[in-house]
């Protein structure tokens, strides 16, 4: 008697336990995989960009974001060297040698900074040599998410 009493609390308590676990159901429709669903194919290449930047000199800089945000390049860069150790065309109109004459923005004052030792110097820091690590091109791309966002109202110096 005692010994049946038990079995069936416990069975109650297990049927009690499972009802708990049971997960709530899932719709197939509701997951979405960014791959899809068949691991094997392969990833699609992203569509390829276009830049809708003209050359140098024929449109406006883009407004920023916020202060001290790295301008980005409102121009297109396709047909620019490639940045290397020896070469650097974008100092070629951005450099404080050539940028009345090429009527370019000049690069900003940070950018002669020495960074250990926070002395302003003639030459610009070689920590800036590599602009596109901060300078970005555009692509004509759609907002990921419609939004009403607007910048900060800062803009470039006038040459000086
Ligand atoms: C032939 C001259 C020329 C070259 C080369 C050039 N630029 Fe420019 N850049 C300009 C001019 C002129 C502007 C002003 C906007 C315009 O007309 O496109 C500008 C604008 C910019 C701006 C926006 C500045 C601001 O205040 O908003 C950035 C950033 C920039 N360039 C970075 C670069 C980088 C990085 C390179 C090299 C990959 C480069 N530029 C090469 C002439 C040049
Ligand atoms: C480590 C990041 C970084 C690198 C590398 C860098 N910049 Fe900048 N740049 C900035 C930031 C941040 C600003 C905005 C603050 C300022 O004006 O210094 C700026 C501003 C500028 C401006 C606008 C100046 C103004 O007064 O409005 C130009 C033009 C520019 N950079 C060109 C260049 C060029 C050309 C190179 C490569 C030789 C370069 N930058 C490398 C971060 C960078």
């Amino acid at each position: 008697m005692k010994i049946s009493l038990r079995l069936v609390l416990v069975a109650l308590s297990a049927s009690a336990f499972s009802l708990a676990a049971t997960p709530p159901a899932l719709s197939a429709e509701a997951v979405h995989s960014l791959r899809g669903v068949d691991a094997q194919v392969a990833d699609q290449a992203p569509e390829e960009k276009f830049n809708p930047g003209k050359r140098p000199g024929s449109q406006k800089p883009i407004p920023r974001t916020f202060e001290q945000q790295p301008p980005v390049i409102p121009h297109a860069t396709e047909n620019f060297d490639e940045i290397t150790l020896e070469e650097n065309q974008c100092m070629t109109c951005h450099g404080p040698e050539k940028y009345k004459e090429k009527k370019s923005p000049r690069i900003g004052d940070s950018h002669f900074r020495n960074q250990q030792t926070g002395e302003i110097m003639k030459q610009m820091s070689s920590a800036r040599h590599n602009c596109v690590q901060c300078h970005v091109p555009q692509v004509d791309a759609p907002p990921l998410v419609e939004n009403t966002f607007k910048g900060v109202p800062v803009q470039a110096k006038k040459n000086p």
